[in-house]
């Protein structure tokens, strides 16, 4: 998969080469540049001295990042500097409505003579209340109210893109870093996905909640009732502590460190989920109104400064389109289908409108890499009231100008039922298949050899005709796995819904039972501490994940689901990894499906 390697090492050689022919002139030039640079020193030294006394610097200023600054104006920023078309595209566009042009407001010490002269770089100091105007106080556009200010720019500005706030944006941006030596930058083309398929994870339950990742934030609501999930969560905490608990959650459930941490483990792409309240809420919505829009920014913000690429989920739209949690709302499908369902495919369409007019801008051409229209739409909607809607939606984004490869759903449908729909894209839409072998009692029932053969022979197939315009779509990808060999975790089938393996679970039609058939399957197991865990299932657990990773890489890519949990450990890449459950490097793996399936020493099945 890594055959293109990249060029970079030759080039330094030959500069390694010009300089040894140099070595006679390099003292003396040395220093000259030693010279210079105490000079330099000292000057700068002077001068932030004066300008601490005349009170231009605030030392110990709480936002305070002057070193930072002169870090960022350091690096070779992009082509990119002319802070691009969009502040200045969108100033007709701006949502805070009368014809206000768009300000921008930093406080303090009238920093419009440090901000365009001088060389030491201005301190930014954050704007309080009275800078913020009337009308924006309190909104999603005023800084003063947020609770977390890592990383984001704490400037006011009303400017938007798609009628959709940059605030919290800096102007310049990186694209030279490489998520790990094997892939291009990020400003260099990653080439065809069928050729260099993407080796990502999920930040499920981050900007779109689901019960069973974060179990904690719904177990302490015994008001919820039977529907647990996000519009029931904000409904029972009000409107206040719904925002406070959100932003809270947003701000310390997903880290810069996980970004770091993802790219350290051998990963190149990012799947981000989020839901239509990141961008509008309509009337009689729970949802916390876009609080979570700037998480994803920065979000991004921290794929770019680790090299990682992104895949944008449209993960909840407005009505469900699959009547799930994770959507939103359970209980009911309102998305094309249902109560107002092509009202709410219309709100879908002009919330892809917006949201592709901000992500056309440059700052997102070269880290958008996947673009995803809607996750899982209910299989109950037709096949072709959905390719309609694909279609006006395909035509919308990139319409906008967005160039990244489209994501629709298969919509929990056969592979083979896309063959012939929707054609003439190209390279241009891939359709994202989810592959789980849990949630099917027949597949949960195969022993644990027979599920490694099940990914490198069945899915390896499945894909395959896929690939093929003649017996499926063309561009295949798989945007959710994982490493659960059962449905044991608490909640994943709902609140209080028990487990298939067990024999508890309620939610289908069909006795569900223990593969044996008695009452021999327990849950304790596959929720144990990987610490307790045997050596063998150890070894059967990183197997199954890799065998899933080389099945997966004949597609274009795959997406683990998902990167964190707070007890899952088999869905969770993070701790899995901290237990030695996936190979420490993704790209760097101990075993292929061409090998033979390892034993697995005394482990029993159906346990
Ligand atoms: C934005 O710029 C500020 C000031 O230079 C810096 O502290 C912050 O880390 C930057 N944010 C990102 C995401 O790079
Ligand atoms: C700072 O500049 C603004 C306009 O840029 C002006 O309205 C304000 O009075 C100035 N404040 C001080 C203290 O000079
Ligand atoms: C912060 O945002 C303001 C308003 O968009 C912008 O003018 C400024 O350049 C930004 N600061 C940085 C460090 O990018
Ligand atoms: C459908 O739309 C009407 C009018 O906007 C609204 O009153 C009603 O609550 C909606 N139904 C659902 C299920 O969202
Ligand atoms: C909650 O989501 C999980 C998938 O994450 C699904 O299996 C389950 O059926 C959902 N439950 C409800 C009640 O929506």
């Amino acid at each position: 998969m890594d055959m293109e390697g990249s060029p970079p090492s030759t080039a330094n050689t030959a500069n390694n080469k010009e300089v040894e022919s140099q070595k006679p002139r390099k003292k003396r030039l040395l220093w000259l540049c030693v010279a210079l640079l105490v000079a330099i020193g000292v000057t700068a030294a002077i001068v932030v001295a004066v300008l601490i006394t005349q009170n231009v610097i605030h030392v110990g200023s709480k936002s305070s990042s002057a070193s930072a600054d002169s870090a960022v104006s350091g690096t070779p920023v992009p082509s990119s500097v002319d802070s691009g078309p969009g502040p200045q595209e969108s100033g007709s566009n701006s949502n805070s409505g009368s014809g206000s042009g768009s300000k921008t407001s930093t406080r303090g010490p009238n920093s419009s003579s440090a901000t365009s002269t001088s060389k030491p770089t201005p301190t930014v100091t954050c704007p309080s209340k009275s800078d913020i105007p009337k009308a924006d106080q309190g909104t999603d556009l005023d800084t003063t109210t947020w609770l977390d200010l890592v990383d984001f720019n704490c400037t006011y500005t009303d400017v938007t893109v798609g009628d959709l706030p940059i605030v919290g944006l800096n102007s310049t941006w990186d694209d030279s870093t490489q998520a790990n030596p094997d892939v291009p930058p990020l400003n260099k083309p990653w080439g065809s996905y069928a050729n260099r398929p993407a080796r990502g994870v999920n930040l499920g339950g981050w900007l779109s909640l689901e019960p069973f990742i974060t179990p904690s934030m719904f177990k302490d609501n015994s008001k919820l009732g039977a529907e647990v999930d996000e519009w029931n969560l904000c409904t029972v905490l009000g409107p206040k502590q719904a925002a406070a608990t959100l932003e809270k959650h947003y701000s310390t459930f997903i880290t810069e460190q996980d970004f770091a941490d993802i790219a350290a483990a051998g990963l190149d792409h990012i799947r981000i989920p989020f839901s239509y309240w990141a961008v509008v809420v309509y009337p009689g919505d729970a949802y916390v109104f876009r609080t979570s829009w700037r998480y994803l920014l920065r979000g991004i913000e921290w794929a770019r400064k680790y090299g990682l690429r992104v895949n944008l989920d449209l993960h909840g739209l407005p009505g469900s389109q699959n009547g799930w949690n994770h959507s939103g709302r359970s209980s009911q499908v309102g998305f094309i289908i249902g109560p107002n369902g092509s009202e709410n495919a219309q709100r879908s369409i002009d919330i892809h409108d917006r949201l592709s007019k901000f992500f056309a801008q440059d700052r997102y051409k070269n880290i958008i890499a996947f673009y995803g229209l809607a996750n899982e739409p209910a299989n109950t909607i037709p096949l072709d009231a959905l390719t309609e809607w694909t279609a006006e939606a395909y035509k919308t984004v990139s319409g906008n100008g967005i160039k990244a490869v489209q994501v629709m759903s298969d919509s929990l449908r056969s592979l083979g039922t896309w063959q012939g729909q929707l054609t003439g894209y190209g390279s241009g839409l891939a359709v994202d298949t989810h592959e789980y072998v849990i949630f099917d009692n027949g597949l949960l029932a195969m022993k644990h050899t027979d599920k490694i053969k099940f990914a490198c022979q069945t899915w390896v197939q499945q894909i395959a005709g896929s690939l093929n315009t003649a017996s499926g779509f063309g561009p295949t990808m798989v945007g959710e796995w994982s490493q659960a060999d059962t449905d044991c975790t608490e909640f994943l089938n709902g609140v209080g819904n028990g487990a298939r393996w067990d024999g508890t679970f309620s939610g289908t039609i069909g006795a569900p039972r223990c593969p044996t058939g008695d009452k021999q399957c327990s849950c304790s197991l596959a929720n144990a501490d990987p610490s307790t865990m045997s050596a063998d299932y150890k070894k059967f657990l990183k197997t199954w994940a890799i065998a899933q990773m080389d099945a997966f890489e004949t597609s274009w890519g795959w997406f683990y689901w998902t990167w964190k949990t707070e007890a899952a450990y088999l869905w969770s890449y993070q701790s899995a990894l901290g237990a030695g459950l996936m190979p420490e490097k993704a790209n760097d793996r101990d075993w292929s499906c061409a090998q033979a399936i390892p034993t697995f020493g005394s482990l029993q099945e159906y346990l």
